[in-house]
C-alpha cells in the first residue's frame, strides 16, 4: 500500500512538473512516506529526520515533508519534535500534494494537514507514470474497520472505504492498454471489498470484471482477512484461472488463546477449515502467512501451536514479526508486554526455521521441471542475472536474458532450489504453451 501511494504521489508531483532525482544530497523537495505498524519502522524515520536538521540549517529552501502513517499518527508532535519538517501530510491528504508544496513554497511556513484532503486514487495516477512495465498495484479498498488488539493502522488509515468497480474498471484498463498484464489488487482487508457500496459490489464480482479483459494475465489481491473468505470468493477463485494461486492469508498465530486476545475474530480450527476448503477447490493453490511472535503472555505452548499450524498448512512464505506495542491500540493500554527480547527473538527464529526448511522442500520439487515466469527486473543481487516470479509467485533467478525481456512471460527449467529463491534456465520457447491458462498443475507448461 505504501508502495503505490509513493507511487501515486510521485506521479502527481512528475504531472505538476516536478523532476525526479536520484541523488537524495541535490533533491529540493525531500517527502518521506512513513510506517506506523512496527516500531521500527518508526525509529527509521525519526533518526533519518533528525540527520537532516544540519542540513536544512544550511540549506533552508530545501524542503521536507512527513507523509503517511506517522504523520497520521503524530500529527502536530512531529513539527514539535522535528520543527525543520516543513508539512506532515496524514494518510487521507496527499491527493493534493502539488498544492500543498506550491502553499508552502509561497508562505514558507511549516503546516500539519491530516484531514479531510483527497487521497482519490483517481486524482492522482497517470497510468503512464509507472515503475514497472508489465506490473502495476491498484487500491480497491483504503482503511479498516478490523478490532485486532496489535494494530495501528485502524487509527492511522481510517475506516474502509471501498472504490466503486465503474471506477476500478478503467483504472486497469488503462494500465493494461498501456502494457500492464499483472494487477495486484490492495486493502488492509481486501477481501471486505465492497460491503459499503451498493448493488452487492464484492470481490468475486470484480475479480470476474477484470478476469474479461484481455490481455491480463494475472489478478492478485493482498491483504485478505480469514473471516471475508466467503465460500462465493473461493469459487469465483477457482472459476478464474488467471486469478493469482498464491493467496496471503494471515494467521497471526496457531493458539486460539492468542488469537483471542487478539481479536483476530477466528480459531486456528476455522482458519484450518478455511484453507482445507480453497484447497480442494483449488489443489495447487500456495498459501502465505504473517505471523506475530512475544505477543503479550504468549507462552512456550501457544507458540508450539503457532509452529505446529505451520507444519500443518506448510506455507510456501512467512512474514514473521516480534511483538511490537503501538500506541493508540487496546494491547498497548490493556496489556503489558511480558514476553522478553530474548524469547522473542528466538521464536522468530524457531519460525523462520521451520518456514526456510518447508519452502526449500517446496522449491526442491520443482527442479527439472519447466515453469512460466514473469520476468520482473534485474536480480537484486547483481551478478548479471535477472528475476522472475512463478504463477505460484516464487522467485526464479536466471542468465542469458536482457532488459529487453523485462515483462515477458518465458518458460524456464528450474535448475537449483534454494529456499527463498530458485535458479533455471530459459528453454526454448516455440516448444512450449506460452499462456498461463493453459498451465497444469504448480504452473508446469506442458510441452
Ligand atoms: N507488532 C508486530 N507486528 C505487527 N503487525 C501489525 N501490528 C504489529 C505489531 N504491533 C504485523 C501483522 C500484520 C503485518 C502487516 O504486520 O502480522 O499482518
Ligand atoms: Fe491491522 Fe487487523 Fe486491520 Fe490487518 S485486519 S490492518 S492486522 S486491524
Amino acid at each position: 500500500m505504501n508502495l503505490l501511494d509513493s507511487e501515486l504521489v510521485a506521479s502527481k508531483l512528475v504531472q505538476a512538473g516536478y523532476e525526479p532525482c536520484e541523488d537524495e544530497a541535490l533533491a529540493g523537495i525531500l517527502l518521506f512516506n512513513t510506517c506506523s505498524v512496527r516500531d521500527h519502522a518508526e525509529n527509521r524515520v525519526w533518526s533519518k529526520l533528525g540527520a537532516l536538521r544540519v542540513r536544512k540549517e544550511q540549506e533552508p529552501e530545501l524542503l521536507i515533508g512527513v507523509l503517511g502513517c506517522m504523520a497520521q499518527e503524530h500529527k502536530i508532535y512531529l513539527r514539535t519534535r522535528m520543527p525543520h519538517v516543513d508539512r506532515v501530510c496524514g494518510t487521507m491528504d496527499f491527493g493534493k500534494i502539488d498544492e500543498y508544496i506550491a502553499e508552502i513554497r509561497e508562505k514558507r511556513e511549516g503546516l500539519v494537514q491530516t484531514g479531510d484532503g483527497a487521497s482519490g486514487d483517481l486524482v492522482l495516477r497517470d497510468v503512464k507514470q509507472r515503475p514497472n512495465r508489465a506490473q502495476a498495484y491498484v487500491n480497491i479498498i483504503r482503511g479498516c474497520n478490523m478490532p485486532c488488539t496489535y494494530c495501528i493502522v485502524p487509527a492511522t488509515r481510517g475506516v474502509e472505504v471501498s472504490r466503486p468497480i465503474a471506477e476500478i474498471l478503467p483504472e486497469v484498463e488503462a494500465l493494461v492498454g498501456d502494457g500492464v498484464t499483472e494487477v495486484t489488487l490492495l486493502g488492509q482487508t481486501v477481501n471486505a471489498y465492497g460491503h459499503d457500496l451498493p448493488d452487492k459490489q464484492n470481490l468475486s464480482k470484480l475479480l470476474r470484471e477484470l478476469h474479461a479483459i484481455p490481455s491480463l494475465r494475472r489478478i492478485q489481491f493482498i491483504t485478505s482477512h480469514p473471516n471475508f473468505l466467503t465460500r462465493e470468493l473461493m469459487e469465483t477463485m477457482a472459476e478464474l484461472p488467471r486469478v493469482s494461486r498464491y493467496f496471503h492469508l494471515p494467521a497471526q498465530s496457531g493458539s486460539n488463546e492468542i488469537l483471542q486476545r487478539m481479536k483476530r475474530l477466528y480459531t486456528r480450527e476455522k482458519y484450518l477449515a478455511r484453507i482445507r476448503d480453497l484447497q480442494e477447490l483449488i489443489p495447487d493453490m500456495e498459501f502465505a502467512s504473517d505471523w506475530i511472535v512475544g505477543y503479550p503472555g504468549e507462552t512456550e505452548e501457544d507458540h508450539e501451536l503457532t509452529k505446529s499450524l505451520m507444519e500443518e498448512v506448510r506455507f510456501s512464505q512467512s512474514y514473521v514479526f516480534k511483538y511490537s506495542p503501538r500506541p493508540l491500540t487496546v494491547a498497548d493500554d490493556y496489556f503489558e508486554d511480558d514476553v522478553s527480547e530474548e524469547i522473542k527473538a528466538r521464536r522468530n527464529q524457531d519460525l523462520l526455521a521451520i518456514q526456510n526448511r518447508i519452502s526449500l522442500e517446496k522449491n526442491q520439487a520443482l527442479v527439472g521441471k519447466v515453469v512460466e515466469i514473469l520476468l520482473e527486473g534485474p536480480s537484486k543481487k547483481g551478478e548479471g542475472r535477472f528475476q522472475g516470479r512463478t504463477a505460484h509467485h516464487r522467485i526464479v533467478h536466471l542468465e542469458g536474458v536482457g532488459p529487453q525481456q523485462v515483462g515477458c512471460y518465458l518458460p524456464v527449467r528450474i535448475e537449483k532450489a534454494m529456499s527463498h529463491s530458485m535458479m533455471g534456465q530459459l528453454v526454448d520457447e516455440e516448444r512450449f504453451t506460452m499462456d498461463s491458462r493453459d498451465a497444469g498443475d504448480e504452473g508446469i507448461l506442458s510441452a
